[in-house]
Protein backbone atom coordinates (compact mmCIF):
# COMPACT_ATOMS: atom_id res chain seq x y z
CA UNK A 1 0.00 0.00 0.00
CA UNK A 2 1.42 3.46 -1.31
CA UNK A 3 0.57 6.22 1.00
CA UNK A 4 -1.82 6.30 4.12
CA UNK A 5 -1.25 4.12 7.41
CA UNK A 6 -0.51 1.07 9.36
CA UNK A 7 -3.68 -0.65 10.69
CA UNK A 8 -5.30 -0.89 14.30
CA UNK A 9 -3.66 -4.31 14.57
CA UNK A 10 -6.10 -7.34 14.10
CA UNK A 11 -9.22 -4.59 11.90
CA UNK A 12 -9.31 -6.28 9.39
CA UNK A 13 -9.27 -10.35 10.32
CA UNK A 14 -10.20 -11.50 6.85
CA UNK A 15 -6.70 -10.31 5.43
CA UNK A 16 -4.49 -13.30 4.86
CA UNK A 17 -1.21 -13.57 3.89
CA UNK A 18 -0.14 -15.69 0.55
CA UNK A 19 3.25 -17.68 1.22
CA UNK A 20 5.78 -20.02 -0.70
CA UNK A 21 6.16 -22.90 1.21
CA UNK A 22 9.63 -20.96 2.74
CA UNK A 23 7.43 -18.41 4.48
CA UNK A 24 7.51 -15.42 2.29
CA UNK A 25 4.99 -12.83 1.55
CA UNK A 26 4.06 -12.54 -2.33
CA UNK A 27 0.13 -11.79 -1.99
CA UNK A 28 -2.82 -11.04 -0.14
CA UNK A 29 -6.06 -12.90 0.08
CA UNK A 30 -9.15 -13.05 1.91
CA UNK A 31 -11.16 -15.45 4.08
CA UNK A 32 -14.37 -16.00 3.02
CA UNK A 33 -15.30 -19.31 4.89
CA UNK A 34 -13.52 -21.32 7.81
CA UNK A 35 -11.86 -22.96 4.91
CA UNK A 36 -11.72 -21.22 1.81
CA UNK A 37 -9.73 -17.64 0.36
CA UNK A 38 -10.40 -15.48 -2.03
CA UNK A 39 -7.34 -14.50 -4.34
CA UNK A 40 -6.03 -13.28 -7.36
CA UNK A 41 -5.31 -16.24 -10.26
CA UNK A 42 -2.39 -14.55 -11.31
CA UNK A 43 -1.13 -15.32 -7.55
CA UNK A 44 -1.05 -18.69 -8.60
CA UNK A 45 0.90 -18.66 -11.63
CA UNK A 46 4.49 -19.66 -10.35
CA UNK A 47 2.67 -23.46 -9.54
CA UNK A 48 -0.43 -25.28 -9.68
CA UNK A 49 0.77 -27.26 -6.69
CA UNK A 50 -1.20 -26.84 -3.83
CA UNK A 51 1.92 -27.80 -1.89
CA UNK A 52 4.07 -24.31 -3.35
CA UNK A 53 1.19 -22.51 -0.88
CA UNK A 54 0.56 -21.46 2.53
CA UNK A 55 -1.83 -19.18 4.12
CA UNK A 56 -1.20 -16.90 7.16
CA UNK A 57 -3.41 -16.07 9.04
CA UNK A 58 -3.89 -13.60 12.47
CA UNK A 59 -1.19 -11.37 11.56
CA UNK A 60 0.05 -7.84 11.84
CA UNK A 61 3.35 -7.99 11.04
CA UNK A 62 4.81 -9.51 7.89
CA UNK A 63 7.01 -11.16 10.49
CA UNK A 64 4.37 -13.37 11.43
CA UNK A 65 5.40 -12.79 15.35
CA UNK A 66 2.19 -13.12 16.84
CA UNK A 67 0.39 -15.27 19.17
CA UNK A 68 -3.04 -15.14 17.14
CA UNK A 69 -0.40 -16.77 14.02
CA UNK A 70 -2.78 -19.34 12.41
CA UNK A 71 -0.87 -21.38 9.39
CA UNK A 72 -2.31 -23.31 7.25
CA UNK A 73 -0.89 -26.14 4.23
CA UNK A 74 -3.51 -25.46 0.94
CA UNK A 75 -5.41 -28.25 -0.53
CA UNK A 76 -6.81 -27.31 -3.18
CA UNK A 77 -6.51 -24.34 -6.10
CA UNK A 78 -9.62 -23.60 -8.84
CA UNK A 79 -8.72 -20.85 -11.17
CA UNK A 80 -11.90 -18.90 -12.50
CA UNK A 81 -12.29 -20.95 -15.41
CA UNK A 82 -12.65 -18.26 -18.07
CA UNK A 83 -9.13 -17.25 -16.90
CA UNK A 84 -10.17 -13.99 -14.97
CA UNK A 85 -8.13 -12.89 -12.48
CA UNK A 86 -9.36 -14.22 -9.54
CA UNK A 87 -9.12 -17.66 -7.60
CA UNK A 88 -10.37 -19.83 -4.62
CA UNK A 89 -7.92 -21.90 -2.44
CA UNK A 90 -9.55 -24.97 -0.09
CA UNK A 91 -7.19 -24.63 3.46
CA UNK A 92 -6.15 -28.03 4.54
CA UNK A 93 -7.84 -27.63 7.72
CA UNK A 94 -10.48 -25.19 8.62
CA UNK A 95 -8.88 -21.58 10.28
CA UNK A 96 -10.26 -21.56 14.09
CA UNK A 97 -12.51 -18.42 13.90
CA UNK A 98 -11.81 -15.98 16.67
CA UNK A 99 -11.89 -12.30 16.98
CA UNK A 100 -8.95 -12.22 14.95
CA UNK A 101 -9.43 -14.85 12.22
CA UNK A 102 -13.10 -14.00 10.73
CA UNK A 103 -14.60 -14.43 7.35
CA UNK A 104 -15.71 -11.45 5.24
CA UNK A 105 -19.16 -11.29 3.50
CA UNK A 106 -19.88 -11.33 -0.29
CA UNK A 107 -22.03 -9.21 -1.71
CA UNK A 108 -25.00 -9.97 -4.19
CA UNK A 109 -24.71 -11.44 -6.97
CA UNK A 110 -24.20 -8.82 -10.14
CA UNK A 111 -24.20 -6.05 -7.75
CA UNK A 112 -22.64 -2.92 -8.73
CA UNK A 113 -20.91 -0.72 -6.14
CA UNK A 114 -21.76 2.73 -6.85
CA UNK A 115 -19.55 5.29 -7.79
CA UNK A 116 -17.88 7.55 -5.22
CA UNK A 117 -18.35 5.24 -1.80
CA UNK A 118 -15.82 4.80 -0.07
CA UNK A 119 -14.17 1.71 -0.13
CA UNK A 120 -10.66 -0.02 2.13
CA UNK A 121 -7.70 -1.67 0.85
CA UNK A 122 -5.35 -3.50 2.69
CA UNK A 123 -2.37 -5.46 2.44
CA UNK A 124 1.58 -6.21 2.94
CA UNK A 125 3.00 -4.63 -0.18
CA UNK A 126 4.98 -2.51 -1.90
CA UNK A 127 5.05 0.87 0.27
CA UNK A 128 7.93 2.63 -2.02
CA UNK A 129 8.95 4.31 1.12
CA UNK A 130 5.98 5.99 1.93
CA UNK A 131 5.66 4.06 5.63
CA UNK A 132 4.75 1.29 7.24
CA UNK A 133 6.40 -1.35 5.84
CA UNK A 134 6.53 -4.65 7.26
CA UNK A 135 3.23 -4.00 8.89
CA UNK A 136 -0.30 -4.51 7.84
CA UNK A 137 -1.43 -1.22 5.57
CA UNK A 138 -4.76 0.54 4.91
CA UNK A 139 -5.92 3.20 2.62
CA UNK A 140 -9.68 4.48 1.34
CA UNK A 141 -10.45 5.75 -1.99
CA UNK A 142 -13.71 5.87 -3.80
CA UNK A 143 -14.39 3.55 -6.33
CA UNK A 144 -14.72 5.09 -10.14
CA UNK A 145 -17.53 3.92 -12.25
CA UNK A 146 -16.49 1.50 -15.17
CA UNK A 147 -17.56 4.31 -17.59
CA UNK A 148 -15.62 6.97 -16.27
CA UNK A 149 -12.73 4.73 -15.57
CA UNK A 150 -12.90 3.67 -19.18
CA UNK A 151 -12.42 7.79 -20.57
CA UNK A 152 -9.32 7.77 -22.81
CA UNK A 153 -7.58 9.91 -20.10
CA UNK A 154 -7.72 7.06 -17.43
CA UNK A 155 -7.63 3.29 -18.10
CA UNK A 156 -8.99 3.99 -21.81
CA UNK A 157 -11.35 0.98 -22.08
CA UNK A 158 -8.88 -1.67 -20.43
CA UNK A 159 -11.52 -1.92 -17.48
CA UNK A 160 -14.22 -4.99 -18.02
CA UNK A 161 -17.63 -5.45 -16.57
CA UNK A 162 -16.19 -7.90 -13.99
CA UNK A 163 -13.83 -5.35 -13.32
CA UNK A 164 -13.98 -2.10 -10.98
CA UNK A 165 -11.56 0.99 -10.60
CA UNK A 166 -10.89 2.38 -7.29
CA UNK A 167 -8.53 5.43 -6.45
CA UNK A 168 -8.08 9.26 -6.25
CA UNK A 169 -8.17 11.13 -9.73
CA UNK A 170 -5.10 12.63 -8.32
CA UNK A 171 -2.96 9.25 -7.24
CA UNK A 172 -0.99 9.37 -4.45
CA UNK A 173 -2.25 6.65 -2.42
CA UNK A 174 -2.96 3.11 -4.18
CA UNK A 175 -2.62 -1.10 -3.55
CA UNK A 176 0.35 -2.08 -5.45
CA UNK A 177 3.08 -4.95 -6.13
CA UNK A 178 2.70 -7.73 -3.02
CA UNK A 179 -1.22 -6.11 -2.30
CA UNK A 180 -2.28 -8.57 -5.08
CA UNK A 181 -5.08 -11.28 -4.49
CA UNK A 182 -6.09 -9.22 -1.49
CA UNK A 183 -9.89 -7.63 -0.13
CA UNK A 184 -11.48 -4.25 -1.18
CA UNK A 185 -14.23 -3.66 1.08
CA UNK A 186 -17.04 -1.32 2.33
CA UNK A 187 -19.23 -0.85 5.09
CA UNK A 188 -22.88 -1.52 4.52
CA UNK A 189 -25.33 -1.73 7.42
CA UNK A 190 -22.36 -2.16 10.16
CA UNK A 191 -20.85 -5.15 8.18
CA UNK A 192 -17.78 -5.46 5.89
CA UNK A 193 -18.65 -6.21 1.92
CA UNK A 194 -15.67 -7.93 0.02
CA UNK A 195 -16.53 -5.92 -3.41
CA UNK A 196 -13.10 -6.14 -5.00
CA UNK A 197 -9.93 -8.90 -5.19
CA UNK A 198 -6.42 -6.65 -6.02
CA UNK A 199 -5.58 -7.10 -9.13
CA UNK A 200 -3.54 -4.74 -11.45
CA UNK A 201 -2.85 -0.98 -12.46
CA UNK A 202 -0.55 0.69 -14.74
CA UNK A 203 2.10 1.30 -12.29
CA UNK A 204 0.95 2.78 -8.30
CA UNK A 205 0.45 5.37 -8.00
CA UNK A 206 -0.51 7.29 -10.87
CA UNK A 207 -2.91 10.05 -11.13
CA UNK A 208 -5.90 9.06 -13.71
CA UNK A 209 -4.87 5.50 -13.52
CA UNK A 210 -6.77 4.10 -10.15
CA UNK A 211 -5.90 0.59 -9.29
CA UNK A 212 -8.16 -2.17 -11.18
CA UNK A 213 -9.80 -4.86 -8.88
CA UNK A 214 -11.83 -8.01 -9.40
CA UNK A 215 -15.50 -7.44 -9.49
CA UNK A 216 -16.59 -10.31 -6.40
CA UNK A 217 -20.32 -9.75 -7.48
CA UNK A 218 -19.82 -11.14 -10.84
CA UNK A 219 -18.24 -14.03 -9.28
CA UNK A 220 -21.32 -15.36 -6.48
CA UNK A 221 -22.04 -18.33 -8.83
N1 LIG B 1 -0.41 -6.58 -9.76
C1 LIG B 1 0.16 -6.12 -8.55
C2 LIG B 1 0.57 -7.34 -7.72
O1 LIG B 1 0.75 -8.39 -8.30
C3 LIG B 1 -0.72 -5.15 -7.80
C4 LIG B 1 -1.62 -4.37 -8.67
C5 LIG B 1 -2.28 -3.22 -8.07
N2 LIG B 1 -1.85 -2.05 -8.77
C6 LIG B 1 -2.35 -0.85 -8.61
N3 LIG B 1 -1.85 0.15 -9.25
N4 LIG B 1 -3.35 -0.67 -7.80
O2 LIG B 1 0.81 -7.28 -6.54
Amino acid sequence: ILGDCVSKPHSWPWQISLRTSTGIHFCGGTLIDAEWVLTAAHCLERSKQPSSYKIYLGIHSEKATEASKQVRDVEKLILEPSGKDIALLKLSKPALLNDKVLPACLPDKDYIVPGNTEYHVTGWGETQGTGGEGFLKETGFPVIENKICNRPAYLNGRVKDHEMCAGYIEGGTDSCQGDSGGPLVCLSQSTFILQGVTSWGLGCPNAMKPGVYARVSKFID
